[in-house]
């Protein structure tokens, strides 16, 4: 019994001492910042230096000798990138990195839905996840401020409103599988001419009302582990060594708790970069473990260099600390988190995820004598156009992918047609980029065609007299100065002479429907003449089965433009006057000169012809009708959230969704204020016949501008009107918010 006593004795004591061994650091019952400062009091400067910049392409080292796993990143936003070399572009060639490609991100935003970016980052994170990637480098959340962006596509439109309500759910379905999400390109990376030079300068009102609130949104509201100053400059300084950006806003305003993760090859200057708030870097200069006898990892701005710094006591050691407990931090959000979920990947939840997210997002924007969905009297279908037969998940730069299978539109339609006893035919109608290769990543297809332009467009007028019916599916790619990373586009106009093939084809056939594949705003010289019109995305790997969803009436569109699509290039506001100086830049300066004037808020100001199709519009295969709005109070103090309830009936034969927008409008401004702005909107369901309401709260946030003065937001007394209707264009009814005081905040508050 003694000896029983005494073992027992013994054991309590050894394991206690073993608890009281394990280091704080890998204790996860204890809190992330005890963790965090404890693994940081017991490493080197040496090993702080090593783990704030890369070993590879994408991954950084840990702490090894005290069992720290490194971190690996991977883009980002539409699916996992296949994985590339060590330290070269090329493809390693794995065998398990074929994924799902998800719509793209200007898909998600015309999907109107939290919930569709919600489901989006869920099953993206999942993807990360399972692949053993700490970091997803996404979601992209720059404004469209010109269409000519060549990464437009990878964005969420031109409202601010709209690009914050979308980032959140997505950052948080990312983040809860263990995942960080990395919001880019912080801040003003508005378009890819001169991206790594180029200088912005903009007023501090258009910064924070157009440009910032989706990143603000992403750190506070979704908590985003990480974010990505981009390549370009902001009013002289480098994004990645920008003490403004970096330190004030979202350090100092934002009270950012996560990692500033420089673009690949962003930063320029040790001294700066030390300083002024980035705390890792990656894809610096170097062709590392072949750039001779030293590892050019160890020349990284951020690696050596700093060291020396540090040693000779010439930059601060508390801020090297700083980035160092970062990073743990992130690392024990992600891979040292060991009760985060194992992730998926392929599996048939996330081809749905990309079916549903991509249903919602298509945008049907004309529908004449209702033409689509496809009436049941058609018996013969044509499809013409390259982008039905081109895979577009390959190519656009560092979003390509590699993926375990793309549904072709004209596969899609065809699977559809033929369930439906329709017979569907093919013609080219013109040559594109037969190409199909990015980072050794091939699509395997063979597009090449000999024909001459005139004779793919006889052959296809000759096939479309056949027909009942037309479907173009045509648009951009991911081509060179076309929707595609490095540069932008060079005009405005659909390439390859397309507008020449759809007058052609209507003119053959009347019944011709116009599907467009873009990641940006486009010119539509025939579009009086076309009687249906579909805008489509990069929609990746169920592309085809989703396309076919909407033409043939499977999926009612719901979607809705997440940009204008104007007449012509210089309605926008930054190309209006011509002047290089505000697009592209003169001198490695661009000047934002058109200030707020960006999407709808400058083209309120135009003649409603400029207009082709508004942001906020998109048709539905049934009608509904928005009755009158109810506000919770008319009056508005500080602290006070209003709601607005609208009753939507859907007063059609189909099922269907709405989405009601609100936008406020300032009736007497004292300030130079656009028309109205979006502040809030709500997509619900209904049913024929049915009413449902759309419900919609909004604070003092939604009537503030920012005062470059005070550096307040501020909402100034007097009487607004809250514009209702179902696109920017279609305001059905207005309420009135009376403000009595001015009401004023900060930032930081
Ligand atoms: C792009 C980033 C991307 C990174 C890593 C850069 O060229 O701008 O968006 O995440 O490469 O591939």
């Amino acid at each position: 019994m003694r000896l029983k006593n005494t073992f027992a004795i013994l054991l309590t004591a050894a394991t206690l001492t073993a608890v009281a061994r394990t280091p704080v650091y890998l204790d996860d019952s204890k809190p992330i910042e005890e963790r965090v400062n404890d693994a940081l009091s017991r490493m080197t400067i040496a090993e702080k230096i090593a783990i704030i910049h890369a070993q590879s392409k994408f991954s950084s080292p840990g702490v090894q000798r005290l069992g720290i796993p490194g971190i690996w990143c991977t883009d980002g936003p539409h699916g996992i990138r296949p994985d590339v070399l060590w330290d070269e572009w090329d493809q390693a060639g794995a065998t398990n990195d074929s994924c799902v490609a998800f719509p793209a991100l200007t898909c998600l935003a015309a999907t109107w839905n939290p919930d569709m970016a919600a489901l989006y980052g869920k099953s993206i994170g999942e993807e990360a996840r399972y692949r053993n990637k700490n970091v997803l480098l996404g979601p992209g959340v720059n404004i469209n401020r010109t269409p000519l962006n060549g990464r437009s596509f990878e964005y969420m439109g031109e409202d601010p409103l709209l690009a914050a309500t979308m980032v959140v759910p997505y950052i948080r379905g990312v983040q809860d599988n263990g995942v960080a999400a990395c919001v880019k390109h912080y801040a003003l990376n508005n378009q890819e001419v001169d991206r790594s030079s180029i200088d912005v300068y903009v007023d501090d009102r258009t910064l924070h009302e157009i440009y910032l609130p989706a990143f603000k949104a992403a750190i506070i509201d979704g908590g985003a582990w990480a974010i990505m100053p981009g390549y370009n400059k902001y009013q002289g300084d480098h994004a990645c060594e920008n003490r403004r950006l970096l330190l004030d806003i979202l350090k100092g305003d934002w009270a950012f708790d996560g990692v500033a993760i420089s673009d690949w090859g962003a930063v320029h200057n040790t001294e700066k970069v030390a300083a002024n708030g980035l705390d890792m870097e990656f894809g610096s200069w170097t062709n590392g473990l072949n750039f001779g006898a030293s590892n050019a990892y160890d020349d990284y701005y951020l690696a050596k260099p700093y060291e020396k710094l540090i040693l000779e006591g010439k930059a601060d050691t508390a801020l090297l600390n700083d980035k160092a407990a970062r990073v743990l931090r992130l690392i024990m959000r992600t891979e040292m988190n060991r009760n985060r979920p194992y992730g998926s990947m392929n599996s048939p939840e996330h081809y749905a995820a990309a079916r549903q997210i991509a249903g919602e997002g298509l945008v049907l924007l004309k529908n004449e004598n209702n033409l689509l969905p496809v009436s049941p009297d058609v018996k013969k279908i044509l499809v013409v156009g390259e982008n039905a037969i081109k895979m577009m998940t390959v190519g656009g730069g560092s979003s390509s992918l590699k993926v375990q299978r793309e549904i072709l539109p004209l596969d899609g339609i065809r699977a559809n047609a033929s369930s439906k006893g329709i017979e569907v035919d093919y013609q080219r109608g013109y040559v594109g980029d037969v190409t199909g290769e990015y980072n050794g990543v091939t699509t395997g297809q063979n597009l090449a065609d000999e024909r001459n332009s005139e004779q793919l467009i006889a052959d296809a007028v000759k096939a479309a007299r056949e027909a009942d019916m037309v479907i173009f599916i045509g648009g951009l790619n991911k081509s060179d100065h076309q929707d595609s990373e490095g540069a932008d586009r060079l005009s405005y106009d659909l390439p390859y002479d397309q507008d020449k093939v759809i007058e052609a084809l209507v003119a053959a056939n009347p019944n011709t429907v116009v599907v467009n594949l873009t990641g940006n705003a486009y010119a539509m010289p025939w579009k009086d003449r076309v009687p249906a019109i579909v805008q489509g995305w990069y929609i990746g790997s169920e592309a085809g089965n989703a396309i076919a969803d909407v033409l043939f009436g499977d999926v009612n569109p719901s979607g809705k433009l997440p940009f204008t699509m104007v007449v012509a290039l210089d309605d926008f506001a930054a190309h209006a006057t011509g002047d290089a100086s505000v697009y592209p830049g003169v001198d490695g300066k661009v000047t934002y000169k058109e200030g707020l004037d960006v999407g709808y808020r400058h083209f309120d100001k135009l003649p409603a012809k400029r207009v082709n199709y508004a942001f906020g519009h998109g048709k539905s295969y049934t009608t509904f009708d928005l009755g009158k709005p109810r506000l919770s109070n008319s009056i508005l103090k500080a602290d006070d959230v209003l709601t607005v309830t609208v009753p939507v009936t859907n007063t059609g034969t189909r099922d269907g969704a709405e989405v009601v927008q609100l936008y406020v409008h300032d009736v007497k401004s004292k300030i130079n204020r656009p028309y109205k702005e979006l502040k809030a909107f709500d997509k619900v369901s209904v049913q024929p016949g049915k009413t449902e309401n759309a419900t919609m709260t909004i604070d003092r946030r939604a009537f503030a501008y920012y005062n470059p003065e005070t550096s307040l937001w501020t909402v100034n007394p007097g009487r607004y009107e809250l514009l209702i209707g179902n696109s920017s264009d279609a305001i059905s009814n207005r309420l009135t918010v009376n403000i009595p005081e001015a009401i004023t905040w900060c930032d930081s508050e």
